[in-house]
């Protein structure tokens, strides 16, 4: 899950993953009791067909990366600029490409894959609207991308969430060692778009047939949408 403000330049973003990725695993479990898995595994159910070539994009630790393989891909590439957190997904699988790289910038050539995801990993990216078209770029026309991001919970649910993500979870982070970047978090889910404005955003960087889906009560988005 994401802790980084969209304020922050690449550089520093990539810095403070390098710093939490120890303890990046245990806080997702920690912050979602669990059902992180859950909410990767439908990401990648969703996009992935048997058999395709797939990037997951800001893999990090690589738990999307091991879901998109779980979901019957041939091959998955996965990306990120962090070498430390590129380290910890090494280590859970000798099957998976792990690529330093930033994703604005990938080395791939068009079309090189049938299916792109990327979780919780939008948010910390700067420019977005760049990072969508280089993402659409790589993805074969008819090719799937699918995208898991926290969202502002919105409704009755609304002031838990609060306690919970503005309270609890910066709080949690700041008693584990380089967790007190998850005082990031709530600030930088405030910045990113409304599932709409995102789907709009999505459908402008060359996507079509935009869907989203709220998750876990609306404190995730999926959104999919297939490269025109
Ligand atoms: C919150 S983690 C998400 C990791 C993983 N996708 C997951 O589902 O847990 C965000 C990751 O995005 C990576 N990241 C952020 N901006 C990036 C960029 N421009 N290029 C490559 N990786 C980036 C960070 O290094 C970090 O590992």
């Amino acid at each position: 899950m994401s802790v980084a403000s969209d304020s922050l330049e690449p550089e520093q973003v990539r810095t403070m993953f390098d710093r939490i990725a120890p303890v990046y695993d245990q806080m997702n479990r920690l912050m979602t009791g669990g059902l992180d898995r859950r909410w990767r595994d439908a990401t990648a159910r969703r996009v992935v067909q048997p058999g395709d070539t797939v990037l997951d994009a800001a893999c990090g630790t690589g738990d999307l990366a091991l879901a998109d393989l779980r979901a019957g891909a041939a091959r998955v590439v996965g990306v990120d600029f962090s070498e430390q957190m590129l380290e910890r997904a090494a280590r859970k699988s000798s099957a998976i490409e792990w690529v330093q790289g930033d994703l604005c910038k990938l080395s791939f050539a068009d079309g090189s894959f049938q299916a792109v995801t990327i979780g919780f990993g939008l948010r910390n990216v700067a420019d977005r609207e760049g990072a969508l078209r280089e993402l659409r770029r790589v993805l074969a026309p008819g090719g799937r991308l699918g995208i898991l991001e926290i969202t502002r919970v919105r409704g009755p649910l609304a002031p838990f969430f609060r306690i919970w993500f503005e309270g609890l979870v910066p709080l949690v982070g700041k008693l584990l060692p380089g967790g007190s970047a998850y005082a990031y978090l709530p600030a930088s889910v405030r910045r990113f778009p409304a599932p709409r404005e995102l789907a709009a955003q999505i459908a402008q960087a060359g996507f079509g047939d935009v869907r989203y889906r709220l998750l876990a009560g609306g404190i995730m988005a999926l959104h999919v949408g297939v490269a025109r």
